[in-house]
């Protein structure tokens, strides 16, 4: 496929939650940056007519975006809205009147993964999906299975350098600052292996709740949610070597041979939470057994990295919304001179959200007459202030058939090849309460050497 540059962007699920939340801001911003000068097309079946959208692009800028009148109307001067049920076939034909003589249509599936099929052959037979880009939104299935059928029918219609899967922690400036920083600097990549390093932790602790997608989330959990896609995708981009080439595909080479080196996981490997009050939430089932924490142990069996667990902690109602990864390094095997113990493991720590922060924790000898020492922080990187957003970057991307930040198909199933024997009940559930880590410490017998690192 060559690399034109899209020349329409079509928008399925054009009133739903994430065009509202995400995309219109995300394009919003693309054309405050010159990065997007063509058509939007936006398709949903809500009764609605283009006025009623663009009301919706307003108060999404207002709420998400940035509002700016000149950006807003120049966006409403590229809008077009077809209602249309996805399972009727002039909705299709409608689209296809709609672009016009566009050659390098993006169509964008903000919609139920259950509608992905419909939508892609409704795009087909209509002669829309013709030199057309595709991108989907995670979950991509719900197991390995169905990851693996879902696959199988994208690709009766697009080839896979076509489909764009976002996950969109791939696009964060911090998780693209780590793989930067990791192969930008010799001292840290010298140590970044089974020698020096004891163990890996990830939290992703999130103060809020299900904000009102109990229907979705109770069909998730935190591990489909966010374990086997985001999680596993920050632990490729930490631990996979450094690609040999700087194209599209030598990224997601790394990536993907990385995650076909995670060991599938047993149910010893995880602990599930849920938290008291979820079972009363909208749309969530009074009995549910889903999972909104998990604290999971991965281990990679290569040779960087055998020995050393990588850690994740994920959760919802947790004390604080931040997340963020602690590398420990494996502590002095002797004190220094006359302190009475060895000091303590020097560490890595990088703040994903809500600001980025790279940091290193070093210990330092105390002024005074004895060789005794206290661990200073020495911060590495503050957040830039005006960070391009994870949907902005991954839209551009895919405008420019620029692959190197989606998720692969054999990544994808990687992922689910590790979680697969845990989904579901196959481990206990385990109620914790509001605003505190997660199941009581105890519960846990899932803790790295060292503890839980606490974000604040
Ligand atoms: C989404 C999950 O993919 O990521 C949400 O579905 C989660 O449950 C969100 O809250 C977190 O994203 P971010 O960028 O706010 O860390």
């Amino acid at each position: 496929m060559d690399t034109d540059r899209s020349d329409a962007l079509i928008l399925f699920g054009a009133t739903g939650d994430l065009a509202y939340k995400q995309i219109f801001p995300a394009v919003a911003a693309m054309i405050r940056h010159g990065r997007l000068n063509c058509p939007i097309v936006g398709v949903a079946k809500a009764g609605w007519n283009l006025p009623q959208l663009q009301a919706r692009v307003r108060d999404s800028l207002e709420k998400h975006g940035t509002m700016d009148d000149a950006i807003f109307a120049e966006l409403c001067s590229r809008l077009r809205y077809i209602d249309g049920d996805y399972h009727d076939a002039t909705t299709f034909t409608q689209l296809k009147q709609q672009l016009g003589n566009a050659r390098r249509p993006l169509h964008y599936l903000a919609i139920p993964p259950a509608l992905f099929a419909t939508v892609a052959e409704g795009l087909a037979k209509s002669g829309c999906a013709t030199d057309a880009r595709v991108v989907v939104e995670k979950p991509f299935g719900r197991d390995l299975a169905s990851a693996q059928k879902l696959n199988r029918t994208l690709h009766e219609f697009f080839p896979e350098e076509a489909i764009f899967r976002i996950d969109h922690y791939l696009g964060k400036e911090p998780v693209q600052n780590l793989v930067y920083f990791r192969f930008a600097n010799a001292m840290v990549e010298a140590g970044w292996d089974n020698k020096h390093l004891a163990s890996v932790q990830i939290t992703m602790a999130e103060q809020f709740g299900i904000s009102g997608r109990g229907k979705l989330y109770d069909e998730l959990g935190a591990i489909r949610d966010v374990v086997q896609n985001h999680m596993l995708q920050v632990i490729s981009c930490l631990a996979m070597e450094c690609p040999p080439r700087n194209d599209h595909q030598a990224l997601r080479d790394e990536r993907a041979r990385l995650l076909h080196a995670v060991r599938t996981l047993t149910p010893a490997d995880v602990v599930r939470g849920q938290f008291q009050g979820y079972r009363k939430e909208k749309n969530v089932a009074p009995d549910s057994r889903v999972e909104t924490f998990a604290a999971v142990r991965f281990h990679i069996d290569n040779d960087r990295w055998s020995g050393v667990p990588f850690y994740v902690r994920a959760g919802k109602r947790l004390p604080v919304t931040a997340t963020e990864i602690l590398i420990r390094f494996k502590r002095p095997r002797r004190p220094v001179l006359d302190d009475r113990a060895a000091p303590p493991a020097n560490y890595y720590r990088f703040r994903l959200s809500p600001k980025m922060v790279l940091a290193v924790g070093t210990t330092v000898k105390l002024p005074g007459e004895s060789m005794q020492g206290s661990c200073i922080e020495l911060i590495a990187h503050d957040q830039h202030p005006d960070q391009m957003e994870p949907y902005e970057r991954l839209l551009g991307d895919a405008a420019n058939a620029n692959t190197t930040l989606f998720a692969r198909q054999d990544a994808v199933e990687a992922a689910w090849r590790v979680v697969d024997p845990i989904l579901g009940n196959a481990t206990p559930l385990i109620e914790y309460e509001p605003d505190t880590w997660g199941p009581r410490i105890d519960d846990l017998n899932l803790i790295p050497e060292g503890g839980w690192h606490n974000p604040n």
